[in-house]
């Protein structure tokens, strides 16, 4: 949208404390994004050069978190209320430009929503985005005289008769920025909760016949704010479930739209299955027909057509080409690249290892800073030994060489194509193109071998 006259102010000084916890509120996490990175996102998408984050509780975490270079941070020293709050960054703004005020912990208000409001700005009036609830408890209230709003009434200082109001204050709302360092001035303190109220520029606006414009949200969930651990997951469950629905019918198969987290993005092909409990993590791509098993975790990787993830497997920034099977119990910790075809088994570890097509590791082993070529066997049990106690070294191996079971190759080492390494060898040097290696070791049979007695 990018409109020059609007300031976006995002409020997310207080601390909290219904959430019960030394982190932040806002940087509590909703579809494991930082609540109040939804609402810089948005605010971006208003006016990415205008953008104001009155900070306070643990402001430099908050700062170095989300490491935003583009945002004017303002402090606000005491949490003297929401007016308070607004006045830290009035004398930034310039007096004919716009100022829309967002809240840290309000983290799903949509573009269509705000889009609707700007529209309203208005000089010499305000423009607010309220609701009908039927649970207006502890937010503002609206009150109407002959459908004209005259003020908001906070939970906490609202009579038996408001308190039965429906119609509630978002807090969202946007106004001149003259106008608003003019009402400023007569704002004061006396209230339940002896803060500076935002919400009292109504009234005072009124009585100097500048009117409200209220508007309603798009949908109703946009407006929840988030102010304990329960309203965390009650949305992130409304969020989950409007985000599979999104995900199925676009023509997904998910087995069970209840058990089935994304946090980030998915990119799908066609006809590609996923079965309960999976979580999905950054920036996923599935190609088509890729089919997942229950509970696995996958983050940050890509999966190309056909392949099959067996339950239990974790996947994290990683490419697979096509037709990989990997799994049950396969943990691909990060940057595996596989080839077309490969096979990883159950109880196999990779980290920083390159698989050419076919290869294949089936069953218990641990494969670190490698590169493998394709036709590969590594058998059960094999170990790439890729760490002295200071240094990761390089295990290379050639194509169609077959690692029996139960070895340990000692990296750095290079084992050349075609060569084979015997069931239980420790492999110490590097191994020529074609070679058979061994470690002798020599059988021993004891003829009616008694094992001791226990005495
Ligand atoms: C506020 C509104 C209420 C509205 C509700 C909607 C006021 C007085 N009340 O109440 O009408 O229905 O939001 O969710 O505005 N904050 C600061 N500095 C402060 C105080 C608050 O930055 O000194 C920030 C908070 O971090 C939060 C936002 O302002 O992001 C709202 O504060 P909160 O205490 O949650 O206000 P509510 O009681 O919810
Ligand atoms: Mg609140």
């Amino acid at each position: 949208m990018q409109n020059n006259l609007i300031n976006v102010v995002i409020l997310a000084a207080g601390k909290g404390t219904r959430m019960c916890s030394d982190i932040p509120k806002v940087l509590h996490t909703l579809a494991g994004k930082p609540i109040i990175s939804y609402v810089i996102d948005i605010a971006k998408y208003i006016n990415e050069k205008k953008i104001y984050i009155v900070y306070g509780f643990k402001g430099n975490l908050l700062k170095r978190q989300l490491n935003e270079p583009l945002i004017n941070w303002v402090l606000q020293n005491e949490q003297l209320g929401t007016a308070n709050a607004v006045a830290q960054v009035l004398p930034y703004l310039k007096d004919n430009e716009y100022i829309l005020v967002l809240y840290g912990d309000v983290p799903l208000i949509s573009k269509d929503t705000l889009e609707n409001l700007c529209n309203i700005k208005i000089k010499n009036g305000i423009g607010l985005l309220t609701a009908i609830s039927d649970n207006p408890n502890g937010y503002g209230r609206i009150v109407r005289k002959n459908e004209v709003i005259t003020e908001i009434i906070e939970h906490e200082d609202a009579n038996f008769h408001q308190l039965n109001i429906k119609e509630i204050n978002t807090g969202i709302m946007i106004a001149n920025v003259g106008d608003m360092k003019y009402w400023f001035k007569k704002i004061d303190n006396n209230n339940t909760k002896k803060e500076y109220y935002l919400t009292d520029i109504i009234k005072i606006a009124y009585q100097k016949h500048c009117f409200t414009k209220s508007i309603c949200p798009v949908e109703l969930y946009e407006i929840t704010g988030i102010n304990n651990k329960l309203q965390l997951v009650h949305l992130e469950r409304s969020y989950q479930l409007k985000q599979v629905q999104k995900l199925i019918i676009d023509g997904i198969t998910i087995r069970d739209p209840n058990r089935f987290d994304l946090r980030g993005t998915l990119k799908c092909g066609v006809d590609v299955e996923i079965d309960i409990n999976v979580i999905i993590e950054g920036n996923v791509v599935l190609g088509n027909r890729v089919k997942i098993g229950a509970g696995c975790i996958i983050k940050d990787s890509y999966i190309g057509d056909d392949c099959h993830i067996y339950p239990y497997s974790i996947i994290k920034n990683s490419k697979l080409s096509i037709r990989c099977n990997i799994g049950p119990f396969s943990h691909l910790r990060m940057k595996a690249n596989l080839k077309r075809d490969v096979c990883i088994g159950n109880f196999v570890e990779i980290k920083d290892v390159s698989l050419g097509s076919s290869s294949k590791t089936k069953h218990l082993s641990y494969l670190g800073n490698s590169e493998i070529g394709s036709n590969v066997n590594i058998g059960a049990g094999t170990i790439t030994c890729n760490y002295d106690g200071t240094n990761k070294l390089k295990t290379i191996i050639g194509n169609n060489v077959f690692v029996g079971s139960d070895s340990q190759l000692i990296a750095p080492v290079t084992i050349a194509e075609n060569a084979t390494i015997a069931a239980g060898t420790t492999v110490l040097k590097d191994v020529k193109d074609a070679d058979l290696v061994l470690n002798i070791k020599k059988q021993i049979h004891k003829k009616h071998w008694k094992r001791p007695l226990k005495k």
